[in-house]
């Protein structure tokens, strides 16, 4: 199983691994870096995943994760046959949260009722006063807040279990049977809704299993190198498509640095970039990160191509095409100066693209991935055969940038925002090649990401860009009537772009934007600001 190669290449799988079995809880993610913030090394697979699977990651500690499911309906997905046999065996501590609660109390004979009082929310719970496994020794005999989301209640404990902590209602909000080292934990320790959760949860970890935080970003570094290393032969070439993005850019330089210039990177300008991009991440790859990298000028190509479409996903196919098309130019020119074929292609895959978790209830499926299919630039020639090497396939954003600068990326690099594959094309509304739309709306996005910086703003936003509308609209300046281009800024914050809330920018700081703009860029007469959430917008226009 592939989670298996990952967590060998973690180099930190070593008797440590927490592993948490997903039963779609939207926490579980969370939870998931939580752990690994605190240096010990969490993978998350799919709470049905089998036996062997589970018995060969060899955890020290097992999560199951809380989830929309209740465990009284048909079907409601669960551990294998033989998973808490195996765990007491094993020496496994095992931890239900929610929903995995419910599940370890049901198979070990307990009774879980649809509860009457439903609890969702914020509540007080009081912990036990005599010495329970599950808290640490200040906790013991005090309340707490937690966040509860629950409509199933524990009424009768399995045997050999006791209650470590009950909400003021009375329901059932933690046990444990300490001898077999099974725990359960009714409300969700990892949102920071339940203040002292990631206290119980680090005190459980350390103490109760026993263990070690070794986790490091430096580790994972070195592991990876080594088993990019053993995996190209010492003749064999891997080619690479930078997007100027973090992703990417740790990617090559991760490559670059296990196989040197034996890696063939490529930056295509597609016309379709931002004020000054090429430039810029040209001078980032060269100078700064000595990646060998081509510069392919196929503005004309792109924008041809793109001549009189109106269509977001016709402009879309069009740029995907296109990509595939000069990678494929790019690995056949290669090919003939090397005298071979390339024989592996570096992808900058994250970690919450491959998790493999429990579909929701009534989807008809039988696991879930989470693939954004369109944000993968261009995709890949079929025919072309190429091994994959996904060195960031483990790994979360924020652990992605740790990455990065450790590899002396740029730190100002490692922070910038997100920027979509087709570019521009998505921000210029209708036929992007029509008047000089695309030299307009790169000054306006400019002045407006420079004001950003400039106020201090940049790390505190997720995303910000402008719009370029396909309508014209009356003004008046100096004297003038005149008709004139609309434009629109769009800031947004967001966790990781599947759902996002607009940026609050201050009075003062829009009317000089508005100004900037108006001023100092020809044919822009009317500046408007996108307030929609997503959703029920997206993010990008198109
Ligand atoms: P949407 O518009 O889908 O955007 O709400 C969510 C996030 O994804 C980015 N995005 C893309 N990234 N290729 C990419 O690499 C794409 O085709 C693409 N479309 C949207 C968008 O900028 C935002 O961060």
């Amino acid at each position: 199983m592939e989670t298996v190669a990952l967590a060998k290449a973690s180099g930190g799988g070593g008797g440590n691994l927490v592993l948490i079995l997903d039963y779609g809880s939207q926490y579980t993610h969370l939870i998931t870096r939580r752990i690994r913030h605190l240096s010990v090394l969490s993978l998350c697979i799919s709470g049905t995943s089998s036996l062997s699977c589970i018995a060969e990651l060899k955890p020290r500690v097992v999560i199951l994760s809380g989830g929309p499911h209740s465990v009284h309906t048909d079907g409601a997905p669960s551990f294998p046959d033989g998973f808490l046999r195996y765990a007491e065996e094993n020496g496994v501590y095992v931890l239900g949260i929610c929903y995995g609660m419910q599940l370890i109390v049901q198979k070990l004979g307990g009774v879980v009722t649809v509860g009457e009082k439903q609890e969702y929310g914020k509540m007080e719970i009081s912990v036990e006063e005599e010495e329970c496994g599950l808290y640490g020794p200040e906790a013991l005999g005090g309340t707490q807040t937690v966040w509860m989301s629950h409509g199933d209640e524990v009424v009768k404990l399995p045997e050999g279990f006791t209650v470590a902590a009950r909400s003021l209602q009375g329901t059932v909000a933690a046990i444990e049977n300490h001898s077999k080292r099974f725990y359960g934990l009714q409300y969700h320790p990892e949102v920071t809704h339940s203040p002292q959760g990631m206290v119980t949860l680090r005190h459980f970890l350390f103490d109760v299993c026993g263990v070690t935080a070794d986790w490091e970003m430096q580790d994972v570094l070195e592991e990876e190198i080594k088993v990019i290393k053993e995996m190209v032969g010492p003749d064999e070439h891997v080619i690479c498509a930078l997007s100027g993005g973090v992703d990417s850019t740790v990617a090559a330089t991760l490559v670059h640095k296990a196989i040197g210039d034996r890696l063939h990177c490529v930056f295509v300008d597609n016309g379709l970039l931002r004020y000054k991009e090429r430039e810029r991440v040209m001078s980032t790859f060269q100078s700064d990160l000595h990646l060998p990298v081509t510069c392919v000028d196929a503005s004309d190509r792109f924008l041809s191509k793109l001549k009189g479409v109106k269509d977001p996903e016709c402009k879309r196919k069009i740029i995907g095409r296109e990509f595939i098309s000069i990678f494929d130019d790019f690995a056949q020119e290669l090919e003939k100066e090397l005298g071979k074929r390339p024989t592996f292609l570096v992808q900058g895959t994250l970690y919450p693209d491959v998790i493999e978790s429990c579909p929701p209830p009534g989807s008809g499926r039988t696991h879930s991935h989470t693939i954004k299919s369109h944000h993968n630039v261009g995709g890949l020639p079929k025919d072309m055969k190429l091994k994959l090497i996904e060195p960031l396939k483990l790994l979360f954003k924020d652990e992605v940038r740790k990455l990065g600068s450790i590899l002396n990326v740029p730190e100002s690099f490692l922070k910038r925002h997100p920027f979509p594959g087709p570019g521009l094309a998505v921000r210029v509304l209708g036929d992007v090649t029509e008047g000089n739309a695309l030299e307009i709306l790169r000054q306006v996005d400019e002045i407006f990401i420079q004001s950003i910086k400039d106020a201090g703003l940049y790390d505190s936003i997720w995303q910000a860009f402008a719009v370029f509308l396909p309508v014209q609209s009356v003004g008046v300046q100096g004297d003038q009537r005149t008709h004139s281009h609309v434009v629109v800024l769009r800031a947004i914050t967001s966790e990781d772009g599947m759902t996002a809330d607009w940026y609050y920018f201050d009075h003062k700081f829009l009317v000089d934007v508005v100004r900037k703009i108006c001023n100092n860029v020809r044919g822009v007469n009317r500046v408007c600001q996108d307030i929609t959430s997503k959703p029920p917008a997206t993010v990008e226009w198109e």
